[in-house]
């Protein structure tokens, strides 16, 4: 079913039950995001970068987990919403290792663009931050593994669940720790078809495909 919507004074139709996101970025109003694939059925939220003003709702919430109904009322670009946003923006770069000039993902990252986007320094200019090692790990045959590129998003995680063959990818650990885990031995046992979907979908630099 069909409904409208009403986005930064827009009305919009949209589909009654899609993400608020969805709808948003469906009619070319930019809502950032790292963590948001469409037709996910339980949305992780883990970024919280795509916060946006509801009627009705008293602090901003997160657009990938509002599911449409007609006549609802949102803004996309507020002072609280820009706030939060690039809050979270500077908590994942406070972890991320900055070297755009040597990664394959320059000029095509979801970062640099976050960055633009919300006029938020690349650099952060406090101490420097805590970072993962090794700093590449080298032990999939088929790609390499930046962890202090990783934004942490699941996007690959979601692309192997959906890719065909067995899910050869999760997360490991918790908080600071947590790290992308993969099956090491499933290239050679067959369970991982070398699909490239998850370096495909990685919006940064941290699964870089080997030249060979
Ligand atoms: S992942 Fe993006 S922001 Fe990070 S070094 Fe690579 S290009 Fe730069
Ligand atoms: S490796 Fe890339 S796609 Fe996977 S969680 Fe990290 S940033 Fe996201
Ligand atoms: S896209 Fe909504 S929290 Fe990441």
């Amino acid at each position: 079913m069909m409904v409208e919507i009403t986005v930064d004074g827009r009305v919009l139709t949209v589909q009654a039950g899609q993400s608020l996101l969805e709808a948003c970025l469906a009619n070319d109003i930019y809502v950032p995001n790292l963590c948001h694939l469409p037709g996910m059925a339980d949305p992780p939220a883990s970024c919280r970068l795509c916060f946006v003003e509801v009627d009705g709702m008293p602090q901003p919430v997160t657009s990938c987990t509002v599911a449409v109904t007609g006549g609802l009322v949102a803004r996309t670009d507020t002072p609280a919403v820009r706030r939060l946003q690039r809050s979270a923006l500077r908590l994942l770069l406070s972890v991320h290792e900055v070297d755009c000039k040597n990664c394959p993902a320059n000029k095509r990252c979801e970062l640099q663009r976050l960055a633009r986007f919300l006029k938020v320094g690349l650099k952060p200019k406090d101490l420097p931050a805590p970072r993962k090692t090794p700093a590449v790990d080298d032990t999939h045959p088929c790609f390499s593994f930046y962890p202090n590129r990783c934004v942490l998003c699941g996007k690959c995680v979601e692309a192997c669940r959906r890719a065909p063959g067995e899910t050869v990818m999760a997360f490991s650990r918790r908080g600071f720790e947590t790290i992308l885990y993969f099956d090491v031995n499933a290239a050679e046992a067959g369970r991982c078809e070398n699909c490239q979907a998850c370096v495909e979908i990685c919006p940064v630099g941290a699964l870089v495909m080997k030249a060979d």
